[in-house]
This record gives structure tokens, sequence and C-alpha cells, in this order.
């Protein structure tokens, strides 16, 4: 007999033999992209999905601050080659996997054979998961566009803030005239009414429908909630910190609509995850991979 965690993994996995990979983007920074990842992952591994959470943030990762860990190794050194990828998971409440990114990272010397080597470990490492959940640095980096491309959902978070709206919109605009493939999905952060996170949201999905002829589904709105930057102070996730508060029911809504979503879509990518990254190696230390 199967129990009820099992069949809600079998229906967000799906056929495929590699995890779905959903990618969190944004335009501008501070929007809440981290927020966002690490307490969805939270949620979703709670709910029994397999979750591994990737802080692709190479520049300022965080995923390990906001979810409370202290990861003994991080990327970073994996794509040095000084500890092999198994290493850095780390593993989180509900069995949330965690690799956590690296500052300074230097590639400088990595071989093709150590590309792919990586590349099997990555994908060896989270083959048993259900999803592969990336967290991005703001803008249009090498890692976005790489993550992307390799997505099978890319969530944009933006704020109410114009500028916020108009570099997400412009990340969107960029990603979907080269080569995205994934569903897309909007979550608006940071809203002071459910009114004004509508109509932020009607605004991109207008845009993007006419200018872009890309179909945004609007995933979730979470209020400005003072109980997310008392967890980040206290360098735990909201989720555990303040679980009643209005942002976490929102995120549990967000949650629920993610998972419902990720079982109607069948895996786009079949053997995505190699070739994504060998990509984001090869494109971040001109390795020129494929
Ligand atoms: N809904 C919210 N209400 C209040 N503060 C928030 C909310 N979402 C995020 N924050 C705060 O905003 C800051 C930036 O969030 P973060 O997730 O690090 O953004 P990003 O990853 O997009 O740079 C953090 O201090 C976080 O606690
Ligand atoms: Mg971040």
């Amino acid at each position: 007999m199967i129990d009820q965690a099992e069949g809600l993994r079998r229906l967000v996995r799906g056929r495929s033999s590699s995890p779905k990979i959903l990618t969190v983007a944004s335009g501008k920074g501070g929007v809440g992209k981290t927020t966002v990842s690490a307490n969805l992952g939270l949620l979703l591994a709670s709910r029994g999905l397999r979750v591994c959470l990737f802080d692709a943030d190479l520049g300022l990762p965080n995923l390990d601050l906001v979810l409370g860990l202290n990861p003994k190794h991080t990327v970073g050194e994996a794509l040095s080659g000084d500890v092999p990828l198994r290493e850095v998971l780390l593993t989180g409440p509900y069995g949330l996997g965690i690799l956590a990114g690296g500052r300074d990272v230097n590639l400088a010397h990595l071989s093709f054979e150590q590309v792919e080597n990586l590349a099997e470990e990555l994908v060896a490492l989270v083959r048993d998961y259900d999803l592969f959940l990336v967290d991005c640095g703001a803008g249009l980096g090498v890692a976005v566009h790489t993550f992307a491309a390799a997505a099978d959902w890319l969530l944009l978070v933006t704020t109410p803030d114009p500028a916020s709206l108009t570099d997400g919109y412009g990340l969107l605009k960029y990603l979907a005239q080269n080569d995205l493939k994934a569903s897309v999905g909007l979550v608006v952060n940071q809203t002071r009414s459910f009114h004004e996170g509508r109509e932020v949201a009607q605004r991109l999905q207008l845009a993007a429908d006419h200018f872009l002829a890309q179909k945004v589904h609007l995933l979730g709105q979470i209020p400005y909630d003072d109980a997310l930057v008392r967890a980040a102070r206290k360098g735990e996730p909201v989720v555990k910190n303040a679980p009643r508060c209005l942002a976490v029911q929102a995120l549990g809504k967000l949650a629920e609509t993610v998972e419902e979503q990720l079982r109607g879509t069948e895996k786009r990518q079949q053997g995505g995850l190699r070739s994504l990254w060998r990509k984001f190696l090869g494109l971040n230390f001109g390795l020129g991979g494929k």
C-alpha cells in the first residue's frame, strides 16, 4: 500500500527519473526570493515532497542563513574540487536537502573531466528528490539564464514597487525571447493589500501576454509582515518562528498552488539537470560546456 506522501510524490514527479526544476528569480534584489525559496521548500517538504534547495546565488548566498543552518561545506568548495558534492548536501527539517552556495569561488583550474564528474555527481545526488528548487541571485546573471532555461517552472518574484515590477518584466522579456520553455509563475511579495497585489499581477500579466505572448500564472501573493523581518533577524525561517502569521498563511496557500501546478505539468526536459550543470559551470568559468 502506498501512503499519502508517496502518492503525492508520484503525482508531482510524474514518470520522470529526475526531479522537476523550479527556478526562483527576480529583476531586483531584496524582493523576497530567498525568503520564498526557503519557506516554500520547507512547506512542500512538510507535505511529504522530497525537495532539494540549491543556492545559485554565488555572489551573496544566504539561503542557509534564512533557514538557520550552518553548513559545513558549500557548493563553492565542491566546485573547487575540495570536497565531493554529497558532503555539501545538508539535510534540514522534513528531509529538506540544502546545497548551500559559496563565496569567493575559484574554479579556474577545473578541467573538462571535473565538470563532467560534477555533473554526474549532481544528477546522482538529486535523483531521489521530487523537486529541485533553485534560488537565484537578482537580475540576469549567468546562473539565472541557465537555471531558467532548464526549469520546468520559473517563479518570478516581485514587490508592488514599480522598479521591482519593471525590472521583473525586463528579466521575463529577456528570458522569454531566449528560449524559455518553463511555465511562468508569479508571486507578488510584500503587498499592503490584496487589491494591490492583484493589480500588480494584472499589469505584469497583461504586458507579458500582449508584448511577449507569454502566459504568466499568478501563484500567490504574500503580505508585508513584520514577522518575516523578526524571523530573519533571529535567523529562523518564518514558518517555524511564527507559524500562524499572515505571511505564513499566504506561503501555505502558495505551497498548495505550486504543488497543484507541479502535478499538472509533465516534466519538460529529461536529462535537463546534467546539461544544466555543465552549462552553468562552462558559462561561469569559460570552460565551454554545452
Ligand atoms: N513579505 C515580507 N514582509 C516583510 N519582509 C519581507 C517579506 N519578504 C521578504 N522580506 C524581507 O526582505 C528582505 C529581503 O528578502 P530576501 O528573501 O533576502 O530577498 P532576495 O532573496 O530577493 O534578495 C529580508 O530581510 C526579508 O526578511
Ligand atoms: Mg536572495
